[in-house]
């Protein structure tokens, strides 16, 4: 039987990515990361469309090289439709769907956030085989996103919790913001946190029915308090700096176990994974091992590579698509908003 060799393209937000996957196992991943925004605080749209145009066609040839495959022997594309922001999604789109023409081949349409899921089945080699089994719980945290996500199968999931405001990184990074730490602040905070002591404050926690999530109160109380302490000590924050921020990351962790664990106990599920970039958060994957033991939970937590966005999850979406014929018409057009189905 010949192999299934998918290249995916993801162009969602401010990484351009291209991966050649063969029978689910990796072959090569390229991203080009746009330092463009560094002195923005933040990604800006336009310029990230612009940097996409300049990155798409390198760093495909790339992820060809690298894997070594010629285009001929691709039997389809995928590429992120959504969500995302639009005029990153379009040059992705339009290329995977010229290039799908041009060599005559399936076009596999894929959503990002169940790309983030099933980025625990890219396969590193032959023998990598621990991998949750159906049906688990995910755990999504990104810049833009926190969910909570039922997977029943690879096609078929369900957001059961989401944020009702800011994500999960978006509050590390505004409260990182407040300090006067660079963006995207979380992995300062997590760097500092490490030597700070995690009880020192304590900021109130939201009180949100079901599984969902908000994190704007939180980013709120944590300015009035930085406010009040400056007022009598102005440089309380650089006296406290570790300590602040070991408290408020060990806040925002135990905001997303708290619900995770309730979803665990409701379902009856104790597979759970976790996805997007800040599963790099070292509190949030001790807290994920830590419950491993307490709960009986088997855990799972991907290679810092497939966390963040990358096209290899791209390329394993298209698989597990192309396994079940879902393919997409030349005619589909990107989408900005997240679904709660796909
Ligand atoms: O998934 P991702 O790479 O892209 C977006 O959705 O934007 O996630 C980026 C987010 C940022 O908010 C960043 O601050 C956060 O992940 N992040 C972290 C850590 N590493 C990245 N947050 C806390 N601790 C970290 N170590």
């Amino acid at each position: 039987m010949s192999s299934i060799i998918i290249l995916g393209i993801e162009s969602s937000c401010d990484d351009t990515s291209a991966s050649v996957i063969s029978d689910g196992i990796l072959l090569s991943n390229v991203t080009a990361n746009q330092s463009v925004h560094a002195n923005f605080g933040g990604v800006v749209p336009e310029l990230a469309s612009r940097a996409h145009q300049q990155n798409i066609i390198p760093v495909v040839h790339e992820a060809l090289r690298l894997a070594n495959v010629q285009k001929t022997d691709l039997n389809a594309i995928a590429f992120t439709r959504g969500p995302g922001l639009l005029g990153s999604l379009m040059v992705g789109t339009s290329f995977a769907k010229g290039f799908a023409q041009a060599l005559n081949i399936p076009l596999i349409d894929v959503n990002h956030l169940q790309a983030h899921v099933l980025a625990h089945f890219i396969k590193l080699d032959i023998s990598d085989l621990d991998k949750p089994e159906f049906p688990f719980l995910c755990l999504l945290v990104s810049g833009g996103n926190s969910q909570i996500i039922l997977v029943r199968s690879y096609n078929e999931m369900e957001v059961i919790g989401q944020t009702i405001d800011d994500a999960a990184g978006e509050a590390f990074d505004k409260c990182a913001k407040v300090m006067g730490l660079p963006y995207p602040g979380g992995p300062h905070i997590d760097r500092l946190a490490k030597t700070g002591n995690p009880k020192a404050f304590t900021f109130n926690k939201p009180q949100i029915p079901e599984y969902n999530y908000s994190f704007s109160g939180l980013k709120t109380s944590f300015l009035y308090m930085l406010r009040d302490k400056t007022k009598e000590n102005p440089n309380f924050i650089t006296e406290n700096l570790n300590d602040i921020c070991a408290s408020i990351q060990s806040t925002v962790v135990d905001i997303l176990m708290n619900k995770l664990k309730k979803a665990s106990i409701d379902f009856k599920i104790n597979q759970i994974a976790l996805a997007g970039g800040v599963s790099a958060n070292s509190a949030l994957r001790q807290a994920f091992y830590d419950y491993e033991k307490k709960y009986s939970w088997k855990v799972f937590i991907p290679p810092f590579e497939f966390t963040t966005d990358n096209a290899a999850m791209i390329a394993i979406t298209g698989h597990f698509k192309y396994l079940d014929n879902q393919f997409c018409k030349m005619n589909e057009v990107p989408y900005s908003r997240v679904t709660n189905q796909f």
